[in-house]
């Protein structure tokens, strides 16, 4: 039976709804990074924004901290732009030891006029087909 996470490291609470949207359809629970991720699993889903162009201080630590133990890490990331975090999340990974799955997925996430209403429920369900699709059912 595999195994998955999710954690997310949000300032303004979307990464958290997208988290819990995902982990109540995965049938695991959605916790904060600043749980860790001491136990090996095999698929981390792992929900985050894009602050000023960057990742948040407090992600990249965990990344290249714990996100090694899981087998695979996917990104969910949302931004004002719809932009991807992923690229960030891939130059951490060699550093971090973990490796970083093609598959990602992402939407808008609204900061002032940006992304007004975002994530709305589409994007909540949206977010938790995808991971339905890429969770390991073996
Ligand atoms: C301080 C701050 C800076 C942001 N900078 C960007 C940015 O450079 N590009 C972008 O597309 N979105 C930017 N956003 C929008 C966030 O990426 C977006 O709202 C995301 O959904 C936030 O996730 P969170 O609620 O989990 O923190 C910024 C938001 C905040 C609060």
């Amino acid at each position: 039976m595999s195994t998955i996470a999710v954690r997310y490291c949000t300032q303004t609470g979307h990464s958290k709804q997208i988290a819990e949207a995902i982990a109540q359809r995965l049938g695991v629970q959605a916790l904060d990074i600043a749980e860790g991720l001491k136990d090996r699993v095999d698929q981390l889903f792992i929900c985050n924004g894009m602050y000023a162009g960057m990742l948040d201080k407090r992600l990249k630590d965990f990344l290249l901290s714990d996100a090694k133990n899981a087998q695979e890490v996917i990104n969910v990331s949302s931004s004002a732009t719809g932009l991807s975090t992923r690229n960030k999340l891939a130059k951490l990974a060699q550093e971090g030891g973990y490796t970083l799955s093609e598959k990602e997925f992402r939407c808008k996430g609204a900061f002032h006029f940006l992304g007004k209403g975002h994530p709305d429920q589409d994007d909540l369900k949206a977010a938790a087909d995808f991971a339905q699709l890429v969770a390991r059912k073996d």
